[in-house]
């Protein structure tokens, strides 16, 4: 079964018919939010907005356990992670799709592992996205002729503040391509529960110093609005071909 883990631009999953909504207790505490039950383009699926439904928690106040937790409960097997992101590389500007290869975890004080004193996980992450998960969405962004950039490597901030221009030439530095704040611990909770996890991510800004001026939100929700209606399109057809 797949689920589906929208970001900010993607609290409600636009043509998802509701069968139930689901308040899944577990160790951790609650997820963000109820986890819907619905068939989206033909399939069953599962869609939790990572920010609970009125974007209550912030990146570092996500509980990122709980949300995980409770979908590998529900049998959950592969996910799609899908996040707004500022763009680093010249390239990678607004509304342009990226299905990153590799991240670079900046993050801190985070619950990062389902590690427990007695029961430690040290999970293999040399490749933390599922290769057969990004090609799959590749292959779908081709036959729908959709521009994708094809890798990446995402750079995780702690957030919530915006970074500075100097701490985007660090990132650039240490190879990161687009910046956000969600990535983690999300990737590598799902790793140690063995579901397959794949990131969508949509460029909404330049990154700070990478544009004349500063980062508005106005800007950012203008982009968000027309580059999900295209990240939906192709988790539609994506799941409907593959997963
Ligand atoms: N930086 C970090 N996270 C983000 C950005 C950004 O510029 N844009 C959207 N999420």
């Amino acid at each position: 079964m797949l689920a589906i883990i929208g970001g900010s631009g993607l609290t409600t999953l636009d043509g998802l018919t509701l069968l139930e909504s689901l308040n899944v207790e577990t160790p951790y505490g609650a997820t963000s939010a109820p986890i819907e039950k619905g068939v989206f383009a033909g399939r069953d699926v599962y869609f939790l907005a990572r920010h609970g439904k009125n974007h209550g928690f912030a990146p570092h106040e996500v509980n990122y356990r709980a949300n995980l937790w409770a979908l590998e409960s529900l049998g959950v097997t592969a996910i799609i992670g899908v996040n707004a992101v500022g763009g680093i590389s010249a390239e990678m500007g607004p509304e342009s799709i990226v299905i990153p290869d590799q991240l670079i975890d900046y993050t801190w004080g985070r619950e990062s592992s389902f590690s427990s004193v007695g029961d430690v996980i040290h999970a293999d992450f040399t490749f933390p996205y599922t290769q057969s998960l990004r090609e799959q969405l590749l292959a779908t962004a081709k036959e729908i002729e959709l521009s994708v950039f094809s890798q990446g490597v995402y750079g995780v901030t702690q957030g919530p503040r915006l970074e500075t221009a100097a701490e985007i030439n660090k990132l650039e530095k240490d190879g990161c391509d687009i910046v956000g704040m969600t990535a983690m611990p999300e990737a590598i909770l799902a790793r140690e529960l063995d579901l397959e996890y794949v990131n969508l991510s949509l460029v909404v800004n330049m990154a700070a110093g990478r544009s004349e001026g500063v980062i508005t939100m106005d800007e950012i929700y203008r982009v968000l609005d027309i580059g999900m209606i295209h990240i939906r399109r192709l988790i539609a057809e994506a799941i409907k071909r593959i997963l």
